[in-house]
């Protein structure tokens, strides 16, 4: 009996040690990495990623006002299945906590496609 616990004993300690580690939800670690993801991500193209950084970067890069995260592709996806233009004419009208435009006033709708397209894009995780 002494023995059979022993030979437990360092696989209950690892187990306890993963769990410690990456927390009690299975998906937190993968949680964890698009918000490290959402905070930095910016799209390759310069003037779009400027213009993410003084419009949607505020919100969508910590999920302010439960704005979906920038690389969370599950969040994205639900709304995508609503079709592009819906989600840009949102965008145009504002939507809940997101004001008109995104606060991208002077943006047309190929910028907003494009920043939505980039916001869309899953990190890897
Ligand atoms: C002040 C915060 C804020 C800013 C700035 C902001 N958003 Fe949002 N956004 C939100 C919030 C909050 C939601 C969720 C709205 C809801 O579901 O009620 C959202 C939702 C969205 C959606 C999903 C709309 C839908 O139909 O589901 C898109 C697309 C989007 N934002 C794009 C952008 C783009 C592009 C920019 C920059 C040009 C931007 N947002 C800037 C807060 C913001």
């Amino acid at each position: 009996m002494t023995q059979l616990l022993l030979r437990h004993t360092p696989v209950t300690v690892l187990t306890t040690l993963t769990l410690l580690l990456f927390g009690c939800s299975p998906t937190g670690s993968s949680d964890q990495a698009i918000r490290n993801y959402a905070e930095t991500a910016q799209p390759e193209d310069s003037e779009l990623a400027s213009i993410y950084r003084r419009s949607c970067m505020a919100c969508h890069s910590r999920g302010t006002s439960d704005a979906p995260l920038t690389g969370d592709g599950d969040a994205w996806n639900k709304r995508l299945e609503k079709g592009m233009e819906p989600l840009v004419d949102n965008v145009v009208s504002g939507m809940g906590g997101m004001p008109p435009y995104g606060l991208c006033m002077d943006c047309d709708t190929t910028e907003f496609r494009e920043l939505i397209a980039f916001m869309a894009r899953p990190a890897e995780t």
